[in-house]
């Protein structure tokens, strides 16, 4: 069974992501097309997805048809529409305004108001280049593989107005501060921990992660050393809890986390703190600086880490880089004992850049 997933803005995370997710669950897949956005994937039987379990996704959808030209005609003369009136596209490969068209002639004789429409949506994705998100009513997808076609219907979409409601509506944000709900859903889902399991966040501001992972029914603990970040992370999770069914708990602690308490912990995932507030761009002497002095801070901190989290759990953390300025990894692994967790097909680490950021930011895994 195929399905096919559209991703968001940086496709090696969220390919990081959808790995570490289906391999923590036991479900095996084939990688059958991973190109630009899309990635096709092949499981041994049918899978439940849930598109808001992940922040890395964007559309989801099941191949209905796979196989060569020939009974592709057939298939698509079979195939039958619910609704009678739509707007539809096809997304995919370069051959999509052909089938657009067959569609088209489809719908036209079995008298079916049906128009193409893709928009003037797009998406940056990070390594520079633009796709078009379509907004039409229906969305297919369309794929070849030398010979071979792929055929398939959007059947989930991410819901940005849940994902922003609760970001914008809880009592306390700190935007200079805080990782979005896209991030923090995808360093929870790296880190593989399931429901019931406990996760550490050792720099949680204002719990902006923990959010999330209580919304999966992870077990949280959060340490900050700020007070009022504490303080305000008390307040967001009481919110979350009278406006969502939560099925976890979780506990809070002002202190600093190299003195983190004896807690096993099964994951790892965590924004560090940067240091002051970067608001220019900063010399290739401040810079060096700069990650030198981030490294003296989280060596110590990932070394009580060590002590304390189970073995096999892992870390997914978020690193500062200015320019060709970045955490030594190796020299901080060789400090504390960890390992770098190596994702099959990904870069290690994975970058991810915001346009305007004096600051980008390196996501690894540690372990
Ligand atoms: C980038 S913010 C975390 C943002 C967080 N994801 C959120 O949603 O608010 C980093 C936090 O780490 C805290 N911090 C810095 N050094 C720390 C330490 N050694 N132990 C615990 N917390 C620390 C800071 O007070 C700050 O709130």
């Amino acid at each position: 069974m195929e399905y096919f997933f559209i991703l968001g803005r940086n496709p090696q995370l969220s390919y990081a992501e959808l790995q570490c997710y289906f391999e923590s669950r036991g479900i095996k897949f084939d990688v059958m097309a991973f190109e630009r956005n899309y990635l096709l994937l092949s499981f041994e039987k049918e899978i439940k997805v849930d598109i808001q379990e992940f922040g890395g996704v964007v559309k989801v959808g099941k191949i209905l048809y796979r196989g060569n030209d020939n009974n592709f005609g057939k298939f698509l003369e079979n195939y039958i529409m619910e609704i009678d009136k739509f707007s539809f596209c096809v997304t995919g490969s370069s051959d999509s305004e052909e089938l657009e068209e067959a569609l088209m002639e489809k719908f036209k004789h079995e008298r079916i108001k049906a128009q193409v429409r893709h928009g003037r949506n797009k998406m940056l994705l990070q390594k520079g280049e633009y796709v078009l998100m379509p907004n039409a009513d229906v969305e297919f997808f369309f794929y070849k593989i030398q010979a071979e076609l792929f055929f398939g219907r959007v059947e989930q979409d991410y819901s940005y107005t849940e994902v922003k409601e609760r970001d914008m509506h809880k009592p306390f944000r700190r935007e200079s501060l805080a990782i979005s709900p896209r991030l923090s859903k995808i360093l929870v889902n790296i880190t593989q921990v399931k429901p019931g399991q406990l996760l550490l966040d050792p720099f949680c501001g204002v719990a902006g992660i923990i959010q999330e992972a209580l919304l999966k029914g992870v077990n949280c603990y959060g340490i900050d050393k700020d007070k009022d970040a504490i303080e305000s992370a008390k307040k967001n999770l009481k919110w979350l809890s009278q406006n969502y069914k939560l099925e976890a708990n979780y506990t809070l602690l002002n202190a600093d986390s190299k003195n983190a308490p004896n807690i096993r912990v099964d994951g790892v995932a965590t924004e560090p703190a940067l240091g002051e507030i970067v608001r220019r761009k900063l010399r290739d002497n401040e810079a060096k600086e700069f990650i030198e002095r981030f490294e003296r801070m989280i060596v110590p901190v990932l070394k009580r880490i060590v002590q304390i989290k189970k073995p096999g759990a892992r870390i997914a953390i978020t690193l500062p880089y200015i320019r060709e300025h970045s955490v030594n990894i190796a020299k901080v692994c060789q400090m504390t004992g960890l390992k770098k967790i190596e994702i099959p097909g990904v870069e290690s680490p994975i970058k991810e850049v915001r346009e305007g950021q004096f600051i980008a930011r390196e996501i690894v895994v540690l372990s």
